[in-house]
């Protein structure tokens, strides 16, 4: 199927990280202006998940069109005691209409287990906004042959069942490129990318086939049409790249050719 014949609508977003000040509304008004004044060209939904602190007033003025926000993690609870955490609930009050939970970031970083994301994405869903799951093997896994049982275990044990299409979307970032400039070739993707579309389908049926399941890792505009076009990539997960518009503009511009 080529990438204008697409029976799912793709997505393209941009991880922050931890990276970005107010005076980066500008790159964001800047993505958003090139969206509205391109209205329709572009066959993709459009995301940023800036830190939190920005969220609020990215919101306010970008006004409602065509750029989603998201947040990058949230905390399974809606409220209490938990000094430091967002809950979902704060993210879609502050503008967001989804969250990352699973980040290998935030699983290596804060020992968050499959339980963990699952709980996360579980609250995403009870406040009303999408769950964007992240997967993918270490290099160790990778060379050791283990990256389709390490992501499909991530997906079974991550991926709640209060998943659909509309309110779910699987990211499959290979840890060993993230940040690296090291992509998989585009046949490892197709056979990572099948084997989690298999999962969806066996987890959720009709649900599992409408998901997007995203790659993310060193997306960059040179490389972006190519892993885009690759079968069951339903969009891009996109760190570096993002924070940038022009940079992240050249990617979503995969997905301009219908
Ligand atoms: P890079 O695009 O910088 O490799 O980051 C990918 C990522 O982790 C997005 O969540």
């Amino acid at each position: 199927m080529g990438i204008g014949q697409r029976k799912i609508r793709p997505l393209v977003a941009g991880n922050w990280k931890m990276n970005g000040l107010k005076a980066s509304l500008a790159e964001a008004l800047a993505v958003r202006d090139a969206l509205t004044g391109a209205e329709g060209a572009f066959a993709a939904d459009v995301m940023i998940a800036p830190p939190a602190t920005l969220i609020g007033g990215f919101a306010a003025a970008l006004g409602d069109y065509p750029l989603l926000l998201a947040g990058q993690d949230c905390h399974p609870k809606a409220s209490g005691a938990h000094t430091g955490d967002i809950a979902a609930e704060m993210l879609k009050d502050a503008g967001a209409s989804a969250v990352i939970v699973g980040h290998s970031e935030r699983r290596a970083d804060h020992g968050e287990t499959n339980a963990t994301v699952r709980a996360k994405a579980e609250a995403a869903h009870r406040a009303g906004i999408m769950a964007i799951i992240c997967v993918g093997e270490t290099r160790e896994e990778r060379t050791s042959g283990r990256t389709l049982s390490v992501v499909s275990k991530q997906l079974q044990q991550s991926a709640p069942g209060s998943a659909t299409a509309a309110n779910t979307v699987i990211a499959y970032e290979p840890v060993w490129a993230i940040g690296t400039g090291l992509t998989p070739t585009p046949d490892d993707v197709k056979s990572v990318h099948a084997a989690i579309r298999n999962n969806l389908i066996s987890l959720f049926g009709p649900e599992g086939e409408g998901m997007r399941v995203l790659y993310g890792g060193s997306v960059k505009p040179d490389n972006a049409a190519c892993l885009m076009a690759v079968e069951n990539v339903d969009g891009a997960l996109v760190g570096g790249a993002s924070l940038k518009a022009g940079d992240f503009l050249a990617i979503v511009s995969a997905y301009g050719d219908t």
